[in-house]
């Protein structure tokens, strides 16, 4: 059974937000060898809606990063797997992730795909949330700045269920615990 949740940003609204921020990157990119590298699985959706709004040839890869907490020390380890992410050497890769909160999933990503000889690495958020930030990072294109709470809808999950929610909202009830 579903929990209530309660609207944060409606339908609506991430449409005209994501129509804006499309339209930027298709000025930005244009002429340059744009891969856009989605963070797995809830990037899925706004990157569906974005690259439907861009313009200008770009590839796809997607990106999966699971962070596993260390069983001795509070270090968290994050493991890449970019088994669909066609080489991005040479080429100017935007990172899209669903959610900005500690920063550290991006912050290993940027290094990992400079590494792999990106021609330059830049980052999309359609979320940041207040106050959780660990790592300093300005997200080079940023939808909406939301308070410090479990946010669910719009590819973000809990438990793997809600991704299909249109809207991005709380969770509502007994399982919402804060991140
Ligand atoms: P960091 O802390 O590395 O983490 O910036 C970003 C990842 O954490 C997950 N995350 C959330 N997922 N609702 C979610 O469904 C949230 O409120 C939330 N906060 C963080 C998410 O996987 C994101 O990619």
């Amino acid at each position: 059974m579903h929990n209530a949740v309660k609207v944060l940003i409606s339908e609506d609204e991430i449409r005209e937000r994501v129509h804006a921020l499309g339209r930027q990157i298709e000025a930005d990119y244009h002429g340059k060898p744009l891969t856009i590298a989605a963070v797995l699985t809830g990037s899925l959706i706004v990157l569906a809606d974005l690259i439907r709004r861009i313009g200008v040839p770009h590839r796809i890869a997607l990106i999966q990063a699971s962070s596993y907490k260390g069983a001795t020390t509070t270090a968290t380890t994050l493991v890449i797997n970019e088994s669909f992410a066609p080489d991005v050497a040479d080429r100017d890769v935007l990172l899209l992730d669903d959610i900005l909160d500690t920063g550290q999933t991006l912050s290993a990503l940027i290094r990992h795909v400079n590494d792999r000889g990106a021609r330059s690495v830049r980052t999309a958020v359609l979320l940041r949330k207040i106050g959780r930030q660990e790592v300093p990072l300005e997200p080079d294109y940023c939808g909406f700045t939301i308070p410090n709470a479990f946010v669910v809808g719009y590819g973000l999950d809990y438990d793997d269920d809600y991704r299909h929610l249109p809207y991005v909202g709380i969770l509502d009830g007994p399982e919402a615990t804060p991140h």
